[in-house]
């Protein structure tokens, strides 16, 4: 008798399943500032799709007692602002994805970040969402913030929006209110590629307008949110797309199997289907696509799969396989819309990495075109760009990539940026349309190149980059290590940054953006040296780290030496050669190194002089004792 019940209850268990299987589902996000209780919205979502299970409701009103702000009731924020920090602080700081379900739809919902400087984590849960709903206080209607979450939702290619006027029983469910938000919004999102937007008045804390409908409202004649959400028609954006796979890895566990394998990305492929490796371009035909229950004939997006080709063609992880009539852009250059998400600024020339797909990649913004201010569109000149600024930039990569621009392909054609000290990621970036510039211009093959231009001069070039603070004796050594290494036959240059700015650096300042500029041009113009087969003497402040790096990575890694000139700012303040500190002291010079501009101390340079302990004669000559060390001079 009681196995027959449980068999009956797993039986409608298995039914319930296969319906919720059955039913289509949307996902969307959430956002606002952080008072406009967005978190509160999405406990009501759960709490009155009785999500909520009995032993979290006593946690609840448990918790509501000790957290809460809202008196006796049921404090629904709490349910999901998981985080007991951020309960403390009061403002939700991560992405947290939930789960629930009507009759009609299932739905996945994003609840991202309204602080502010969180942008970041909005982008993030926007990416793969159908619908934003945008969340504002009735009492103070549209912000700064809401346009600019609500911009990024459109940037972010989310055609359906929804503006929730939340906390309408504040201001007396005034329909004149209401209204008057409406219109302020909708004005605004003109501009905006929304398919949809309606806006629902609503109270979340109270349950009005969010399942059912509010009696206090009897003017509002739309939809509630949930039933908006229940109907409101998506497009099957990635089904409709051709095939494309990012390779995340190569799958070879012995020489008859060779396995290429990934998650679809977009469009379906089937066995026999001709595919391409969109980079070099080579196509093959579908042999087999496997899977972790056995072979399909076919596979969509979404799916993760392991494909394998009926010819040996050069595959490797980060490619991008395609369709082979319908295949991605292939370029080493792009426009792009950029979020920028980190405290320390975008400087085009800087060196960063960009992730595409399945593919990393060294790359640098070339030219920010402009910025766009969020509140009128308007585009705004810039030379760099600020936490959560928003701009239309140039990219060069170092080696061309596939993508797709990302209007019709939100997978291939969105990138990420990551810094490179740091490894966290600055940017969120989306693909414009593939620039065409130097795959015009091919590298000129001479006959005379570096080996034969070093040996006629008997020496192995390189480049000694000398950092440090202004004032610390950099020029005063670098002179010296020149003068011994011509007494010795050398052939050797200097660059000098005092120097080289009234040349070829004329137009260039000292705000950080320009400093990277400075060092990306003197690096670029000591590699040529160094192809002229010369040790190349470079003496400029270069403050950071990531630039230091980038002209490291311009030559080979023997023909690089970082010389730290390591003198501390109180005794370059003392010496102060140039008058220079007390300006900068009495506030006669802006963006002072070590003043009131960064330098970042070097962390693995080869060579490091402590110009308080030793003289610049004994400098040097541990300068050139390294060179022979390091077999770069003889003996
Ligand atoms: S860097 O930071 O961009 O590498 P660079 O080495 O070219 O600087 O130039 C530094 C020299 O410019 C200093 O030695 C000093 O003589 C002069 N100078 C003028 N203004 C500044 C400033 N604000 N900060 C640092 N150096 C300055």
């Amino acid at each position: 008798m009681a196995e027959l019940a449980i068999a009956e209850k797993a039986e409608a268990f298995v039914d319930y399943l296969a319906a919720q299987e059955r039913k289509g589902l949307l996902r969307f996000l959430t956002c606002g500032s952080v008072d406009d209780g967005k978190s509160t919205l999405i406990g009501r979502l759960l709490y009155d799709t009785k999500l909520i299970f009995e032993d979290q409701l006593a946690a609840l009103e448990r918790d509501s007692r000790r957290h809460g702000t809202t008196g006796e009731d049921i404090d629904l924020a709490l349910l999901v602002d998981g985080l007991e920090a951020e309960r403390e602080q009061g403002i939700t700081i991560d992405v947290a994805y939930r789960f629930f379900t009507t009759d009609k739809r299932k739905f996945i919902v994003a609840d991202t970040p309204g602080h502010e400087q969180y942008t970041r984590n909005m982008a993030t849960g926007a990416s793969t969402a159908d619908v934003a709903v945008l969340l504002v206080d009735a009492r103070h209607g549209v912000a700064v913030q809401t346009r600019r979450h609500a911009f990024i939702a459109s940037l972010l290619g989310i055609r359906h929006a929804v503006l929730a006027v939340n906390k309408i029983d504040l201001v007396d469910f005034d329909q004149d209110r209401f209204e008057e938000i409406r219109a302020d919004f909708e004005c605004f999102a003109e501009g905006l590629k929304f398919d949809t937007l309606v806006s629902i008045p609503l109270s979340a804390r109270y349950g009005h307008n969010v399942l059912g409908r509010s009696d206090s409202m009897p003017w509002y004649e739309g939809p509630t949110l949930v039933e908006h959400l229940e109907t409101v028609q998506i497009e099957d954006r990635v089904g409709d797309q051709p095939f494309r796979m990012p390779v995340q890895w190569v799958n070879r566990p012995d020489l008859n199997f060779r396995g290429f394998s990934g998650t679809i990305a977009s469009g379906a492929v089937h066995v026999g289907d001709s595919v391409a490796s969109a980079v070099s371009g080579r196509t093959s035909t579908v042999a087999r696509i496997v899977t972790m229950d056995g072979d399909l004939p076919e596979a969509g997006a979404g799916d993760a799969v392991t494909l394998t080709l009926a010819d040996e063609i050069d595959v490797s992880r980060g490619d991008l396989l395609a369709a082979a009539d319908a295949r991605p852009d292939v370029a080493d250059q792009f426009s792009a819309h950029l979020v920028w998400m980190s405290d320390v600024p975008l400087f085009p020339g800087r060196p960063y990495l960009i992730k595409i797909g399945a593919k990393s990649i060294t790359a640098s913004v070339t030219e920010i075109k402009h910025k766009i201010d969020v509140n009128s569109f308007e585009q705004l000149a810039a030379k760099e760009l600020h936490l959560n600024e928003i701009g239309v930039v140039n990219v060069s990569l170092s080696a061309p990539v596939a993508f797709d621009p990302y209007e019709r392909n939100r997978d291939t054609g969105a990138f990420i940026i990551i810094d490179r000290q740091t490894n966290a990621t600055v940017g969120a970036g989306m693909i414009d349309f593939a620039l065409r510039r130097a795959t015009n211009i091919h590298w000129q093959a001479l006959d005379v190149d570096k080996a034969s231009r070093s040996a006629l001069k008997g020496q192995k070039p390189a480049i000694l980059w000398f950092t440090g603070l202004s004032g610390a004796g950099k020029s005063t050594v670098a002179n010296l290590v020149e003068k011994r290494l011509h007494a010795m036959g050398r052939h050797t240059y200097v660059l000098d940054g005092d120097n080289v700015r009234h040349g070829l650096n004329r137009d260039l300042g000292f705000t950080d953006a320009d400093r990277v500029e400075n060092i990306r041009r003197v690096a670029e113009a000591a590699k040529l040296f160094v192809d002229a087969g010369l040790i190349v003497l470079v003496s400029f402040i270069s403050p950071f780290r990531a630039e230091r790096r980038m002209a490291r990575d311009l030559v080979g890694a023997d023909e690089f030496l970082e010389v730290f000139v390591d003198t501390p700012i109180d005794v370059c303040r003392t010496r102060d050669p140039k008058g220079l500190y007390a300006k900068a002291d009495a506030g006669q010079i802006k963006n002072f190194t070590g003043v009131d501009s960064a330098y970042e101390t070097p962390e693995h340079a080869e060579i490091r002089l402590d110009t308080v302990a030793a003289t610049p004669e004994q400098m040097a000559d541990e300068v050139i004792a390294e060179l022979r060390t390091r077999g770069l001079i003889e003996v």
